[in-house]
Parts: structure tokens; sequence; C-alpha cells
């Protein structure tokens, strides 16, 4: 990094005890004025714990915390916020129906004590965004904007506060390429300007590009610290899961002749005139911009969304999906995008919401067989490697990660003849990653068919069969196994 560098923040020993599970064990990482720096490893080894220790929404069972010299031995969230330290979470927490200079000075006070008022804000707002260089209005409603748009805000919100310590807890898992670029310029901004990032992705690429150091956690404990130039990819693995990992893509038998899904012309929730096939033993791929409508053509074929015109036919048969629940029934299953609020009821047990969608089975003379859905459970806990003490503790206490592996395992657990993955990977960790592409590979081997939405380009490149490009709601085009490359998907997706 060069030059004589100044610690803000400094955690010394920090344990955090669940029942059950140390998350964080005698944990020491000191942080640089205007530095950027990553924190990473494997879901569940205690990220999103540490950084909560920082904003105050947790007390630590021990340990302290030295911020600008002095020493706490836990903070309170006010007091953290009024300290200058501003997190943008991994579910960002906006108020959807206000608009976005509402959102910047919410509890903001003008010097004078005063709180500003609606033109004030608007203006203010606009001087802020512009130094992010991006096209937000002031007056943009928060729920017409993307999420790269709306991380933008929480970082101009983070601004407006002074905020002198900014924790990103995996800012890029759900954006594109592009808007990637763009919060990378801003984080270089923040770190230009003094401000101190500390960066949790599980995207290990990125970190090469915009960190100084990375710090790498492992079960609760501290692995070490590296500057980022003197590191690899593959030392960084090492470091989080401390065993051999394969990198590459799983290969795959092709898929059959036989056609299980046919679209035609199928046009509704925003997209228009889509046209393709799907076989048995396929993974078909959809690649596009964020808003080019993939998510929204899922949820016609899962028939979560009306059609306007056009058919969807199952093995032939022409199928009117009005609820997801023909689309269950026509053997279709989704894992969806937004996986807190769609996937899974998370105040119910881990082992109650993988055997959810097959009680049925489960079930017999009405009563469930107890021990079959816990032996149910139990596969899917290892076969995914889900990080818990217990199978009945509520699906809440699991980190980001690992709820989601519950809500794959979930949607697995169902038999469909067809699963929908709409971001397979967001927040997983590298580890089980590359589990969930043998599963999904196994899946299509034993005959079942998959659509895959995903906005990491490698894994789609790596993945699928063939590409399908939307770009505003149409079909820009379909890419066959040997034609597909990056920049040919990229090009078709931007609508050249
Ligand atoms: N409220 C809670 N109750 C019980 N256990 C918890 C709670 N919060 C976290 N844990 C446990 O603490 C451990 C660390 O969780 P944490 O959320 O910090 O992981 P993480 O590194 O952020 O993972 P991810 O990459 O999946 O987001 C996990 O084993 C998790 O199950
Ligand atoms: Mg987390």
């Amino acid at each position: 990094m060069g030059g004589v560098l100044t610690e803000i923040l400094s955690l010394k020993n920090i344990s955090k005890e669940y029942p059950g599970v140390k998350a964080l064990d005698n944990v020491s990482i000191s942080f640089e004025k205007g530095e950027v720096h990553a924190l990473v490893g494997e879901n569940g080894a205690g990220k999103s714990t540490f950084i909560k220790t920082i904003s105050g929404a947790i007390r630590p069972t021990s340990g302290t915390i030295e911020y600008e010299g002095k020493t706490y031995s836990y903070l309170q969230p006010a007091q953290a916020i009024d300290m200058g330290i501003a997190v943008v979470y991994q579910e960002l927490i906006q108020f959807e129906a206000m608009s976005v200079a509402d959102n910047i000075y919410m509890g903001v006070k003008e010097e004078s004590g005063l709180v500003l008022n609606d033109k004030e804000r608007q203006r203010k707002a606009a001087g802020v965004l512009a130094e992010f260089d991006c096209h937000i209005s002031p007056a943009d409603l928060i729920r017409n904007l993307s999420i790269a748009n709306r991380q933008i805000v929480e970082l101009a919100k983070a601004m407006v506060k002074k905020a002198k310590v900014i924790i990103m807890d995996e800012p890029t898992a759900a954006i594109t390429v592009s808007e990637q670029e763009k919060l990378f310029e801003v984080v270089h901004k923040l770190k230009a300007s003094g401000v101190t990032v500390i960066y949790i992705s599980h995207r290990l690429d990125e970190l090469f590009r915009i960190c100084d150091r990375v710090s790498i956690l492992r079960d609760g404990q501290y692995v070490t610290t590296k500057d980022i130039q003197d590191t690899s990819k593959q030392e960084l693995i090492n470091f989080m899961v401390g065993r051999e990992l394969s990198s590459t893509y799983p290969d795959k038998k092709p898929a059959a002749a036989e056609v299980v899904l046919s679209v035609k012309n199928l046009t509704g929730n925003g997209v228009r005139d889509i046209n393709f096939e799907l076989h048995k033993g396929e993974i078909l791929g959809f690649a596009g911009l964020v808003g080019a409508g993939r998510t929204e053509l899922m949820h016609l074929i899962f028939g979560a969304a009306p059609r306007e015109s056009g058919q969807i036919l199952f093995k032939g048969q022409e199928k009117k999906l009005s609820s997801p629940k023909d689309g269950m029934a026509a053997g279709v299953a989704l894992i969806p995008e937004d996986r807190k609020f769609q996937g899974c009821f998370i105040d119910k047990p881990i082992y109650w919401n993988i055997s959810i969608s097959t009680i049925d089975h489960l079930t017999k003379n009405g009563m469930v067989d107890r021990k079959a859905e816990m032996e149910l459970a139990e596969d899917y806990r290892k076969r995914l490697k889900i990080k818990t003490p217990f199978l009945t503790q509520l699906t809440s206490g699991l980190s980001g990660g690992n709820q989601q592996k519950v809500v794959i395992s979930k949607a697995l657990a169902s038999l469909p003849d067809i699963l929908i993955f709409d971001e397979p990977t967001r927040g997983i960790d590298i580890g089980a990653r590359h589990e969930i592409y043998l599963l999904m590979n196994e899946l299509a081997e034993q005959g079942k068919s998959i659509l895959m939405v995903s906005s990491d380009m490698e894994e789609l490149l790596g993945m699928s069969e063939r590409i399908i490009v939307l770009h505003e709601g149409a079909q820009a085009g379909e890419l066959s196994k040997d034609e597909f490359t990056q920049e040919k998907v990229l090009a078709l997706a931007s609508g050249l």
C-alpha cells in the first residue's frame, strides 16, 4: 500500500457465541484509514457476525473495539452511526415507496438542528448523487431502481452522514458486470476521500481489482491478513477452505432430443414474443442485463405471473398456469432470486423448510413420518454442507449463504421435472458452489431439465449447453456451446 497509514478501527479478541456455535472465536483485525479491506470466508465463517459487532447490531460475548483511539466493549447501533460507521447490508433496508432524496436524508438534521424541507432535500441529494456520476434522480421512487442503484443510494446516504467507515456486505452479489464497474468506481472515490471500506464478497476475482488488503475467517476463527498484491485467488481459497477444491466446471452428458418444455410466442409480465425449447437433461442458460426480463420470464413459466398471449407446452401439452400451484403441478420448481422473501419460511426450523414441498410423500395415514423427514433433511445438510448445529434450529439463525442452501434443498426435495434456478450461487461460497454445480449436473443426467438465470458470466458459460440472451424484454439471440463467448453474450445483452 505504501505511505504511512493510520489505524482507525481495531477489533481485539472478539468472540460471539450462540447455542451450539462459536460464530466468532477470539478474532482480532485492524483497519487503516483510507483502505479497502476485504473480509472473506465460507458461508457461516462469521463475516456478517463480525461486521454486526462493528455496527452495533450485536454485542460480542467478549473482546474490545478500538475506534479512533478509544476502547469500547460493545457499540450501540446509534452510537456506531454517530461515530461515522455505516453499513450497506446484504439485504437492503430501504423505504420502497419513498423517494431517493427522502431515503438519503432520512433522520438527517442540519447543523442548526432543523430537518430539511422537501425542496432542500432534493437539491442537496442531486449534488451528492452527481458525485457518483450515476443517472439517479432524487425524485425517483426507490422501488423503481435497480439493485445496483439502490446500493449507490445507500452509499450516498453514508456520505451524507459523513461516514468514515463504510461496510459493504456482498455488494455485487445481485448486480451485473456493467453495474459492477460503476460500483468499483464509487469504491475508489470513497477510498480517495479517506473513507475506510470493509468489503465482504464471495467473488474473489473482484477483490484483486478494488482491495488493498484481505482478511480471512474460517469457522469463526481468524486465519490471516494479506496485502492483495502478495496473494492469489488459489491461496485465498486454501486459507478459506483449508482443502483442495476443484475450480473447473464439471463435464456433462449432452441433453436428449426429447423436448420437455416449449415456449411459443410467450408474452406478458414485461417480456414479449419468447420462443424456445428445453430438452430432457439440458441446462439452458439465460443471460441479460438487470431488467432484461429474465426473472419475469421465469415467473411466467412457473405460473407466478399471468401470460397475455402465447403458449407454454409441457411434453407437448399446453398448460394454462394461473398460479405457482399450477406450475408445481406441471412439474416445475423455482429457486427464486430473492430467497429471503420468496424462498423459505424463515421462522420455521431448517428441516421443516426442506421437507415441506414433499410433505405429502412423507405422510402416511395422515401422519408425517418424522424419521424419514429428518433423514431427508440430513441428506441435504450433508450434500450442501449447511452449517448448523441442529436441523431443528430456526432458519433465521443461519448465515445468509446457509439460508440459501435451505431454499435450494427445499426446491430439490420436491423432485420436479424442470428446475428453474434464478441466480443459483448468489451468496454461496466457493466450496458449496462447486457442490451445487455437481448437483445440477447430476439432476440433468437423471433426466431433469434446468433453466438457469445467472449474472455470473463464468458460471453461465461454464454450466450452460445453450444460452438464450434477452434484451429489454425480447429475445436478442441464442448461442450454442461451441459459439458462445463472454463478448458475444455481452454484445447481445446490450442490444448490439
Ligand atoms: N442469531 C443467530 N442464532 C444462532 N446462530 C447464529 C445466529 N447468527 C449467526 N449464527 C451462526 O454463526 C455462524 C456465523 O454466521 P455469519 O452470519 O456471521 O456467517 P457469514 O460468514 O456471514 O456467512 P455467509 O457467507 O453465509 O453470509 C453461523 O454458523 C451461523 O449459523
Ligand atoms: Mg453473511
